[in-house]
């Protein structure tokens, strides 16, 4: 909790915003949460029996093998169990579920390929994909509490690998196609997977990105060992390199294994899978999910905040290597037996208008999406009005939603009448890869909607807003975001470090609440959330987070080059936070034409070790940091520069003021 970056226009504009959107009598009248009086009935029943709301909803909403006696143990506090001596399987519960049932031939998926090639799924022909892909896993030797590491494009595919993987009860970490080949390799050593599951290339905006390579690369670097098996999904008709004894194809996998696989039913503890995030250290941490607890939280959600009905079409446009993609494409949607649309490529192409035309195409009525794509689409819009989603028939919407870091109101209000027709409800739904599902949301036919704000928490989420010491603080005074109960979707631990897992997420002076990393303030008038931004050394950057620290031990493990670098973020109107370096050479200070091209390979250095998206926007160079007599770095003073702002700080601690006038100058 050090450098507090809770922005204070953030906390003025939450107190001027007075423009408020109610859902409509009809959208009131037809959702499954009607109205705020059964919102408020809907907590109350948690407040008066916590457990046994959580447990009668777990029954209602999950299959057993084996029912649960226990609903929430708390021997050894802050590691939470839910539903402790239940069994199940999340497989199980996603598709079996519904074969034998009207749902079974209904489409789960429809996939559109980057070059607009469109392949549907039902339920029943899903469960056959899986179960067969699931034999394959264990013919390899793969069983239950093996790690899995799925490195895969967007496509039915990759979703299959989950629940293949969940079906016999191997743990995935599945890492976003974006990553480098040695944050691979991080990750796989860290949760010491036996096999990778990936693709020969994936196809993104007309382009063919190699993914096989890259995991070659990762494990040539050593430290792979416990790899012993790579399935390779041949996406695109250009041949890999393949190595004998280790690689196969999908369809060698997959030749002559039955169509049918019983589940394997486990714990409700068992890890479901590990995803990696980043935090405020250097090291990205492995969030470990409890398979009961998730996957009803990830049920539930679908019903209240997205009010799934029936025919509804549902497209999460998030990619599975993020949670927003676990919870709201792989699981969620499949356990409430919708439809939804599986995208494989980008927004932009072969135009920006891509969004509007599938929805279009799909007759799509719930839409989620990133105020990043938001922000770029309404660009590109007044640029070109080809692409304008006036252009597209978008009548089909019902519910559009929001995810992943702060939607300012302007685009919240394009949003709002450009896309949703001014009639469809916008769910701003705040959560983490640590809560496993939404926590904060408006509820589409019960709350009030004011822009830009996540509105209230869930019920059976008690999110609140403290101070330093844990006390509650008043409406309309920025503070602490915490969760003072524990609710089931929760991070369990962090893989292979409970000790950080206990010091970052329940530090001993917060009574034991749950610390999100965030800041948030609630409004005066109604206690509505807003969060401010993270309180800690996280960036959010297009939606994806990124540690600073992370990005500096990326530029200092360039050794022939940097002495030294410091990471912080500024405002940015495209991508929410701009990330902003400031590097110390080994060598003297470069400038011009030199600096630029310097900063460039730096940048390049940068995607090579984390991935494309940690890329600094700005690289700035000094002949050293601003630091204080004791040699601290004064990273507020950095967010200044950054933001080219004058300095008004005081800086009569600060050893070499010189270095501020060239830390200024942007490359
Ligand atoms: O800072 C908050 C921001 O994203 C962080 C979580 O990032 P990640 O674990 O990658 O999960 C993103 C998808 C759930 C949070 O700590 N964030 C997420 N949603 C919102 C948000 N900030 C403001 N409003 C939101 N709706």
């Amino acid at each position: 909790m050090s450098s507090s970056t809770a922005s204070s226009s953030a906390i003025e504009s939450v107190l001027v915003e007075n423009r408020v959107f109610p859902p409509s009598a009809a959208t009131v009248k037809a959702a499954r949460v009607s109205g705020m009086a059964q919102y408020q009935a809907m907590c109350e029943a948690f407040d008066k029996d916590f457990e046994g709301t959580w447990a009668r909803l777990a029954r209602e909403n999950l299959v057993w093998s084996k029912p649960f006696t226990k609903t929430l143990s708390q021997g050894s506090k802050p590691f939470y169990k839910w539903f402790e001596d239940g069994e199940l399987n999340a497989s199980a519960n996603c598709l079996d579920k519904h074969v034998g049932t009207p749902i079974e031939n209904k489409t789960a998926i429809i996939f559109e390929a980057d070059d607009g090639a469109v392949t549907k799924v039902s339920y029943k022909e899903l469960l056959a994909k899986v179960s067969q892909f699931a034999n394959a896993l264990k013919a390899q030797g793969i069983k239950k509490g093996d790690r899995v590491l799925i490195y895969m494009p967007m496509t039915i595919e990759g979703v299959v690998a989950m629940q293949a993987c969940a079906r016999i009860g191997a743990t995935h970490s599945v890492v976003f196609g974006g990553f480098s080949a040695k944050s691979l390799q991080e990750r796989i050593i860290d949760a010491g997977a036996v096999a990778v599951i990936t693709a020969n290339y994936q196809m993104r905006g007309g382009r063919e990105l190699p993914l096989k390579a890259i995991v070659d690369e990762a494990l040539g670097m050593g430290g792979c060992d416990s790899i012993k098996t790579v399935l390779v999904y041949q996406r695109t008709a250009t041949a890999c390199n393949m190595v004998a004894g280790r690689d196969k194809t999908f369809t060698e996998a997959l030749a002559g294994q039955s169509t049918v696989c019983k589940p394997e039913q486990v714990g409700a503890e068992h890890p479901l899978f590990i995803l990696y995030t980043s935090g405020s250290t250097g090291k990205p941490k492995g969030v470990q999910h409890a398979t009961g607890g998730y996957l009803l939280w990830a049920r539930l959600t679908m019903d209240w905040t997205f009010d799934l009905q029936p025919n509804d079409i549902f497209w999460c446009t998030a990619d599975i290597g993020w949670i927003t993609g676990h919870t709201y494409v792989a699981y969620g949607p499949l356990a409430a037996g919708g439809t939804q649309i599986v995208f494989e490529g980008v927004p932009t192409y072969p135009n920006a208008g891509r969004f509007w035309q599938m929805i279009e195409k799909h007759k799509a009525t719930i839409f989620y999406t990133a105020p990043t794509a938001i922000r770029s689409l309404i660009k590109a819009a007044e640029a070109d009005e080809k692409v304008h989603p006036a252009r597209s028939n978008l009548s089909s919407l019902r519910i559009l939603g929001s995810v992943g870091e702060p939607i300012n109101p302007e685009a919240w209000m394009w949003y709002h009448k450009h896309v949703g027709g001014e009639r469809c409800p916008i769910v701003d739904t705040f959560w983490q890869t640590e809560t496993g599902g939404h926590v904060i949301t408006p509820l589409p036919g019960a709350t009030p909607l004011v822009p830009g704000s996540c509105t209230l928490p869930l019920p059976g989420i008690s999110a609140a807003i403290v101070d330093e010491m844990g006390n509650d603080i008043p409406n309309g005074t920025g503070g602490i975001l915490v969760i003072k109960k524990p609710w089931p979707s929760m991070i369990r631990t962090i893989w292979g470090d409970p000790e950080r897992f206990k010091k970052s997420y329940f530090p001993e002076e917060l009574k034991g609440y749950y610390l999100a990393g965030d800041g948030a303030v609630r409004s005066a008038d109604r206690g509505y959330f807003r969060i401010t931004g993270r309180i800690d050394d996280v960036l959010n950057v297009s939606g994806h987070r990124l540690g600073t620290m992370e990005i500096e031990s990326a530029l200092v493990s360039k050794t022939d080059l940097v002495a030294e670098a410091a990471v912080v973020g500024r405002p940015d109107d495209l991508t929410g936070e701009a990330i902003c370096a400031f590097v110390v050479l080994k060598r003297s200070r470069p400038t011009g034409e030199e600096a630029k091209q310097i900063a460039n390979e730096l940048r390049n250095w940068v995607a090579k070790e984390i991935g494309p998206i940690a890329k600094p926007k700005d690289i700035r160079f000094g002949d050293n940091l601003p630091k204080t007599r004791s040699g601290k770095i004064m990273r507020r003073l950095l967010r200044s520069l950054a933001k080219g702002e004058a300095i008004t700080q005081d800086i009569t601690t600060l050893e070499n003021p010189a270095v501020l006038d060239q830390l200024a100058q942007t490359n």
